[in-house]
């Protein structure tokens, strides 16, 4: 912990560095607060700038964030890798896990029939020379964007959605530039946005997407990108609507000085359709994952886009990782071929969608307002995550609280449907009811 964890250094970049040690070797763990920095400058005989200069160069690379009055702490998953994440400790025995916000692996296709289809029609080796976006796959990506209404003239392949974002970024902004983002919004987006040195501006969602004054309030604010989840929003299910895209859209028009980027990860599971902002500005990409429907673990998203922007990712791709490999390019093509593998993802969002909603019924049936339009999660607001995840670890349920995923927005928990049955969402909804309103004081009357 932060108090047994010594800062050493007599140069800004030493402090820094013996933070970054700390939090590799598990000294400060993700949340802990680093000393003030009068406190610390008073501790090493060192100015206060030297101090503050290093808090700073880390809070630049993603690793601490400031917040007022609650000083400087380390972020909940700072851009290093540390020792400590083998050591946490583990669930609690017999607890069910509903925080971790991945697919459910018994509805997601299996791998190996298709693998052995590959094996036989596969090719020699190739090189380097031959290698980039496999054709066919252009245009079975191209077929299904143009049909849910995205220009797709320009596409090309990224290492899954987050890698593609993390192109578009680096590609059109400078750290210290602004990026507005959804509030409550995806962890890891705000991470990589804090591990970019940019700065996030909340745009508050409801279940129509991101709010029209909230995109006007961070465009006046002077955001240079923005980036919206198309549907299954994360945390909060949201999904834009056709108002909403057409709002969306008349806010965006023409703006030049603007990269906007669409999230459309829950893609073939999202059973509501799509309304893409695509072309609204005149630097844009659509980026659809395949990890939901078809496994995280192909690492693969289609991105289309101006041809500019599009030419930025490829030929970034180019001079660093090269392409993402055609044997798994060809697999995913694979999958999208297959009628078996369309009617199990067919039957994955039917199932996630009785699941959702199901749970925000019964959540509804006790009083329990929650949402959750499409994908795998439910989002709950509570007046307090600590003690909604307390009392309902304590049930023997492991939910996700909303900290990490919040700038400004109102606190809540994720709940992920995948691991449930419909046999537990009576309980569950029962379980978190007493969590949100554990038992009045006695002799209370409402
Ligand atoms: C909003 C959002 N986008 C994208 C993804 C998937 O990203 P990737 O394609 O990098 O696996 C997720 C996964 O949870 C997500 O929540």
């Amino acid at each position: 912990m932060a108090a047994h964890y010594q800062i050493e250094g007599s140069t800004s970049a030493a402090i820094s560095a013996s933070v970054e040690r700390g939090i590799r070797d598990g000294g400060f763990a993700p949340g802990d607060p680093l000393p003030a920095v009068r406190a610390l400058a008073t501790e090493l005989a060192l100015s206060p700038a030297t101090v503050a200069r290093a808090y700073q160069e880390l809070r630049q690379r993603g690793l601490v964030v400031t917040a007022g009055r609650h000083g400087t702490r380390v972020r909940p998953r700072p851009p290093v890798a540390s020792r400590r994440a083998g050591l946490l400790p583990p669930p609690l025995p017999g607890a069910r896990n509903l925080s971790a916000g991945q697919p459910d692996p018994r509805l997601l296709p299996p791998l190996g029939p298709r693998l052995a289809a590959l094996a036989a029609e596969i090719g020699p080796p190739t090189g380097y020379a031959a290698n980039a976006v496999v054709p066919d796959l252009a245009d079975a990506a191209r077929e299904r964007l143009s049909a849910d209404g995205v220009p797709a003239a320009e596409i090309t392949v990224t290492g899954g959605a987050l890698d593609g974002i993390e192109r578009l970024l680096a590609a059109h902004l400078r750290p210290g530039d602004a990026v507005a983002v959804e509030d409550p919004g995806w962890a890891n987006l705000l991470d990589l946005v804090a591990a970019l040195g940019l700065r996030a501006i909340g745009v508050p969602v409801d279940d129509e997407g991101l709010t029209a004054p909230g995109v006007r309030a961070a465009l006046a604010a002077g955001a240079r990108a923005l980036i919206v989840t198309s549907r299954a929003q994360n945390p909060t299910g949201a999904a834009v609507s056709a108002d909403r895209a057409d709002a969306l859209r008349a806010l965006l028009a023409g703006r030049s000085d603007l990269l906007l980027i669409e999230d459309d990860h829950a893609a073939e599971l999202a059973r509501v359709p799509l309304h893409p902002l695509a072309g609204a500005t005149p630097a844009w990409a659509f980026v659809r994952s395949v990890s939901k429907p078809y496994g995280p673990d192909l690492r693969l998203a289609v991105l289309a886009g101006d041809e500019a922007t599009v030419a930025r990712v490829a030929g970034r791709a180019r001079v660093g990782a090269g392409w993402v490999s055609t044997v798994l390019q060809r697999l995913v093509l694979a999958l999208w071929r297959d009628p078996a593998t369309a009617g199990l993802v067919d039957r994955a969002g039917a199932s996630y969608e009785r699941r959702r909603n199901g749970l925000v019924d019964a959540l509804a049936a006790h009083g329990v307002a929650a949402h959750g339009r499409t994908g795998i999660n439910v989002w709950v607001p509570v007046p307090d995550e600590t003690v909604v995840v307390t009392a309902l670890r304590d049930a023997g349920w492991s939910v996700a609280p909303g900290v990490i995923n919040r700038i400004a927005a109102a606190p809540g928990v994720r709940i992920t449907v995948s691991p449930l049955d419909e046999a537990d969402l009576a309980p569950l909804a029962a379980a978190v009811a007493r969590a949100v309103r554990p038992s009045a004081p006695f002799g209370f009357t409402a």
